[in-house]
């Protein structure tokens, strides 16, 4: 299918500054592992963020682990986590003993929903992950103002949302610890990687140490001050990310003219929904997904995919719902298998012309019975 002229595939990073001159820059100066490109890359983003810490890692997995070890989670605590989303924050709870609570999302926006999370809370509650889906935001203030009352944590896994702002603000800014990562389809992207942040200097400072096997380069060589890990991003992965966010502007006008044109084009069609965007939510859309109606696609979500893939163009399911995946213990939650079984996301990357996604569209829409 690759081989295919109109082979349209699902993403694909793009390449439009510095990134070649910076990581040929970071091979020379013989700097790989640690080096310039990793602090300035932890610099931007700061100040981007406004945030007190940023520190680099290998992925946005690593990140979520890292918050994990960072709040000090200890084998039966519980953490909330949306039942549908990338499960990251679900697998890493399970590799470290801790139990994912799957909580309902909302049937518009798909993200976490504030309306019954209360009622997910117990004694062992430590963590919710508030994963804002696709680059929409969850009510992510009611979703603190529940968290505050209860004492517990929120971690934003903001793998998808990058750029996106809540209320004038970059998510990511909002709870305790937050997480981005920088795998190939993402936002701005080094490859594999990602970011954990936080305002606290008592989290940064443990969160720094587990990121390096427990040891404090400022005190004594292979002292180990807690049972770290390595989660460290490279030099050279972090000058790709440098060069990447230099063109944050151009990256930014690109995924808005994406996301507005499939708008244009599906938004008012019978049969197709798009995540609702609340008011106080300004997104930058990673992944384009749409909501099929089954009255309009009786031959289902997967015969669409497999039908469109016959016509060149990559689709993607939306993501399995806990509730159907056999490895986790999850209640059923109806809205996020509603979701899940019917949603199609669409070819969505910063370079993808108008031509493009008039075809996909009119593909799509021909696929309605
Ligand atoms: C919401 C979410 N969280 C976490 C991750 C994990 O990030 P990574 O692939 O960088 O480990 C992803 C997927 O990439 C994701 O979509």
């Amino acid at each position: 299918m690759e081989n295919n002229p109109k082979y349209i595939p699902w993403a694909k990073p793009d390449f439009w500054g510095n990134e070649i001159k910076y990581v040929t820059d970071a091979l020379e100066s013989s700097w790989i592992s640690g080096g310039a490109y990793l602090d300035r890359l932890e610099t931007d983003f700061r100040k981007l963020l406004k945030t007190k810490h940023v520190l680099a890692v290998s992925n946005g997995t690593t990140a979520i682990h890292l918050a994990y070890l960072g709040l000090g989670l200890k084998p039966g605590d519980e953490v909330i986590v949306p039942g549908f989303a990338f499960m990251a924050a679900a697998n890493i709870a399970l590799h470290m003993n801790l139990k994912p609570v799957f909580a309902e999302v909302d049937a518009e926006t798909w993200c976490l929903s504030a309306k019954n999370l209360s009622h997910y809370i117990s004694s062992k509650t430590k963590a919710i992950v508030a994963v804002h889906t696709y680059g929409n935001v969850c009510d992510i203030d009611e979703i603190m103002k529940i968290a505050d009352e209860h004492g517990i944590a929120v971690i934003e896994d903001c793998a998808e949302s990058l750029f996106s702002k809540y209320k004038g603000r970059y998510c990511g800014t909002f709870g305790k610890i937050n997480t981005f990562s920088f795998q190939a389809t993402k936002t701005i992207t080094t490859g594999e990687g990602g970011l954990v942040v936080t305002d606290s200097d008592e989290l940064n400072k443990k969160m720094a140490l587990y990121r390096s096997h427990g040891m404090d380069r400022g005190k004594k060589f292979y002292w180990h001050d807690l049972p770290g890990h390595n989660f460290r991003l490279t030099n050279f992965q972090a000058a790709i990310g440098v060069a990447q966010l230099e063109k944050t502007d151009v990256i930014l006008i690109e995924r808005k003219r994406v996301y507005e044109q499939y708008k244009k084009r599906l938004s008012t069609k019978d049969g197709i929904a798009f995540q609702k965007i609340k008011k106080e939510t300004d997104p930058v859309i990673w992944a384009i997904a749409v909501k099929l109606e089954a009255k309009y696609f009786a031959q289902g979500r997967d015969k669409v995919i497999e039908q469109m893939k016959a016509k060149g163009i990559e689709t993607r399911p939306g993501f399995y719902a806990s509730g159907l995946l056999p490895i986790y213990e999850s209640h059923s939650l109806p809205v996020c298998e509603d979701i899940s079984k019917n949603v199609i996301s669409l070819p969505s990357f910063p370079s993808l012309q108008n031509e493009d996604i008039a075809f996909i569209c009119e593909e799509l829409l021909k696929l309605r019975m």
